[in-house]
């Protein structure tokens, strides 16, 4: 089976390598020269992967049997879509469908008109001037902005980590609208977040191990948001601060949002990415994705029994999954991001790293190569993005993290990395963080009361039926 993989990170390369460990051909279709794809691939070729023409041509010249989306972009592009018409299985959703990752707006609108429970109360000013008149609803309550469209992770600001005071997020806020975009205000929640994946086809979701990202770029959580400096899943698939009912229920909303699409007349076969926060109230929704998650695709992926990948992602991609092809090891993973310095702020690119990768895969361990370059045998050049994503697995996160520490004396040269991503202390850091949440008696967090209930329709937007279709 031949397999066309469109992207060039890290969450590309392990997507290629499962595909490959299950004795599918790989073709690759990226702007950027991957060295692990390239070592991979039958054929590749640098393409603007959003460039549906070009996809699609390559993909036919190459035979292909089926192909999957790595990034947002692309399937924001319509290029499943693309790739559909020339009859060609796609795991990705349609440019529509995929709406529920590239326009906030357009998600939080379509769960509210469907009464779909989890959402944090939100408000959706339509210009400047409704801006501190919803800032002030949250009545004094700390709240975030988000952008509307897709922002790499970076767009969103937090009260109380990247603005202070209410004003400096109406700002913000305004700042975005008269950009031309849409914005999106919302209650901060307070908890622990997590990432569930599911793959998603006409006859099912079929849910994927949990996974927990650290959005922020550095140690303690602190600095910009990231697009993901490192993950760790536990071995039995659920995560230490995560209770196999609440992550039920997060599943549960995610077969609503299917549902909620397909009532629309929306279609989806693909990946999709619920990110969540677990809060007193249960989980609750930050946001969709329409994709792996990149790094925690790296996590599941690598758990994924030898042997049959293909034939799941060719399900997903024509409409029927085999459950018995969901095959994840019960082992706990951490990824760690290696990134140039000064990243989430001022990243320094060009930087070369010498890296052992034959001496760190004998240890057990992986590397899953993002945006580098290769420059000689061993040496590779940092872009100003994410580098390499370390890969280990053990029976207890901790021990994956210490593997993940262990290997890092096989890279040499100057980058960054989070050090406290899978360590027991920040483990127990978390797991007391919800203890405290959930305790009875726990003072719930200030709620604004005159902020719409989760599922009632935002007040100062257009009504849903306006915004869907
Ligand atoms: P998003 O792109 O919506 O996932 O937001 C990026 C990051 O911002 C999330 O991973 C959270 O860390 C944070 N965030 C988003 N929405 C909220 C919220 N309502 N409350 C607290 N933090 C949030
Ligand atoms: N790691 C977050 C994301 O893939 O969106």
């Amino acid at each position: 089976m031949r397999f066309l993989v469109i992207g060039g990170g890290a969450r590309e390369h392990a997507i290629a390598w499962a595909l490959a460990k299950a004795n599918a051909e790989v073709v690759v279709a990226s702007s950027n020269a991957n060295p692990g794809l390239q070592h991979l691939a039958h054929a590749s070729t640098r393409i603007d992967p959003t460039d549906k023409v070009r996809v699609v041509e390559f993909a036919r010249a190459q035979g292909v049997d089926a192909a999957v989306v790595g990034p947002e972009a692309p399937l924001a592009a319509g290029v499943a879509d693309a790739l559909r018409e020339a009859k060609i299985p796609t795991v990705g959703p349609n440019q529509d469908a995929a709406r529920i990752e590239s326009s906030k707006r357009f998600c939080r609108q379509l769960l509210a008109k469907h009464g779909v429970a989890g959402q944090p109360r939100f408000l959706i000013p339509q210009a400047v001037e409704e801006v501190d008149r919803a800032v002030g609803e949250f009545a004094g309550a700390p709240f975030v902005v988000k952008p509307s469209g897709l922002t790499a992770g970076k767009g969103v600001w937090v009260q109380g980590s990247d603005f202070t005071e209410p004003r400096e997020g109406a700002a913000y806020a305004k700042s975005l609208l008269l950009q031309g975009g849409s914005v999106l205000l919302e209650e901060k929640l307070d908890g622990e977040e997590f990432s569930q994946m599911a793959f998603v086809t006409d006859s099912g979701v079929y849910p994927m191990p949990a996974v927990q990202d650290f959005k922020r770029a550095k140690e303690g959580n602190l600095g910009g948001n990231t697009g993901g400096m490192g993950s760790y899943s536990q071995r039995d698939h659920l995560l230490p601060f995560l209770s196999a009912a609440a992550r039920n229920q997060a599943l549960s909303m995610m077969e609503q949002a299917v549902g909620a699409l397909r009532a629309e007349g929306f279609h989806y076969r693909g990946i999709l990415y619920g990110g969540f926060m677990l809060t007193a109230r249960g989980p609750l929704l930050l946001e969709y994705n329409a994709r792996f998650g990149d790094p925690e695709g790296v996590n599941v992926l690598s758990l994924y029994e030898e042997g049959n990948f293909a034939e799941l992602l060719l399900g997903v991609a024509s409409g029927r999954v085999d459950p018995t092809l969901l095959r994840f090891r019960l082992r706990a993973t951490v990824v760690k991001y290696l990134v140039p310095p000064g990243y989430g702020d001022r990243p320094q690119a060009g930087g070369v790293l010498e890296l052992d990768a034959p001496a760190i895969e004998a240890a057990g361990l992986h590397v899953f190569y993002g945006s580098v370059e290769e420059v000689g045998p061993g040496r590779v050049r940092l872009s100003n993005s994410r580098g390499l994503a370390i890969t280990a697995e053990a029976s207890a996160i901790h021990e994956a993290g210490a593997r993940v520490e262990g290997a890092l004396k096989f890279v040499k040269g100057a980058y960054y990395v989070r050090h406290d991503i899978g360590t027991k202390e920040d483990l127990a850091r978390r797991t007391e963080h919800i203890r405290q949440l959930l305790a009875p008696g726990a003072k719930p967090s200030p709620l604004p009361l005159s902020v719409a209930p989760p599922n009632a329709p935002p007040s100062s937007s257009a009504s849903p039926e306006e915004m869907i279709g």
